[in-house]
């Protein structure tokens, strides 16, 4: 039981697909991360009003955006549903360093800290499947056609291999690494690009299909660099990788752009991550050194925020 003062909390970090986002949707593998420098914090404190919602959202509120409230009150409604109570009696408050819309896995973040705010509110146990079911109804509202994997790497704290509708499978972050994120200032178009991914599908099955296949594999390819601690393989991964999600019609030319400035700089490999037409791309660095060089170069051609971090340091900001 977490309540202090009346009080509930429920935490959420970020996450980061290294590898394999798009192609998770269709049955292949994919690694992702959490990204403890961009966390999620829901608290809720008992009021006598109807139901507040009051949040500190990176860069804007969480308010600004309307579809975005109405999916938080759909978690709220359906973590009251599975908690059998009715009351509304509570305000919210949601303080958040996740860029929203960034293809960092903040839809599903709000969710997950959300539903485990209300639980420990009501002093009930939640078991994770009960809370990854929680969350995937209003991914579902955020993105059309979610593989799960927001939920999940959300909502846990170490790095996963996954593959649809099989188990998550934790593995050991043990390659010595800077990956470089930077933030497009542009708002990611998930829901879309997954959806022209699907329309493509229809039109050109056998190209598209083999297109998706081509990363997956590259995803299992980047897993056994991981494990072998091969840093120039595992760059080399993420590079083709980008090269495919472009071909798919998911990248643009912002993130492009930052790709090439990354490898002008030293990056070992660079990819857009997430659902992409905007949102995050990511960078691997051998030293903090041309880690940071490449973020000075980011930051020169316009990105909005870069993040440095350590492969496998999974310390809270
Ligand atoms: C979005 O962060 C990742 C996608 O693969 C969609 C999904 O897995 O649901 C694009």
């Amino acid at each position: 039981m977490q309540t202090v003062n009346n009080q509930a909390i429920g935490r959420a970090t970020g996450k980061i697909i290294l590898m394999g986002e798009h192609a998770v949707v269709y049955g292949e593998p994919s690694l992702a991360i959490p990204f403890p420098k961009a966390t999620i914090q829901t608290t809720v404190t008992p009021s006598t009003g109807p139901i507040t919602v009051d949040c500190i959202y990176h860069k804007g509120l969480l308010t600004d955006v309307p579809e975005r409230l109405s999916n938080l009150l759909t978690v709220v409604e359906i973590s009251l549903k599975a908690l059998k109570k009715e009351l509304k009696d509570f305000s919210l408050k949601i303080d958040s360093s996740i860029p929203a819309e960034r293809g960092m896995g903040s839809s599903a973040a709000v969710a997950v800290a959300t539903v485990r705010a209300l639980f420990n509110y009501f002093e009930q146990e939640l078991t994770h499947d009960q809370l990854l079911e929680l969350v995937n109804v209003s991914e579902v509202i955020a993105h059309g056609n979610p593989s799960g994997l927001d939920a999940a790497m959300t909502s846990g704290e170490q790095p996963l291999y996954y593959i649809k509708g099989k188990p998550f499978v934790p593995f050991k972050m043990s390659v010595d690494a800077y990956l470089v994120v930077a933030d497009t200032g542009i708002k990611g178009q998930t829901r879309e690009a997954v959806g022209s991914i699907a329309a493509l599908m229809k039109e050109h099955p056998e190209e598209t299909m083999n297109d998706i296949h081509q990363l997956g594999e590259l995803a299992d390819k980047a897993k056994t660099a991981i494990e072998e601690n091969s840093p120039i393989d595992l760059g080399s991964y993420m590079h083709q990788a980008h090269l495919l999600l472009d071909k798919l019609g998911v990248s643009n030319e912002q993130l492009n752009q930052l790709v090439d400035a990354a490898l002008a700089n030293g990056a070992l490999g660079a990819k857009l991550t997430g659902g992409g037409r905007g949102g995050c791309m990511i960078a691997l660095a051998d030293s903090e050194t041309t880690a940071q060089q490449i973020s000075d170069a980011l930051r020169e051609t316009g990105t909005s925020n870069t993040w440095i971090y350590q492969l496998g340091d999974d310390s809270f900001e």
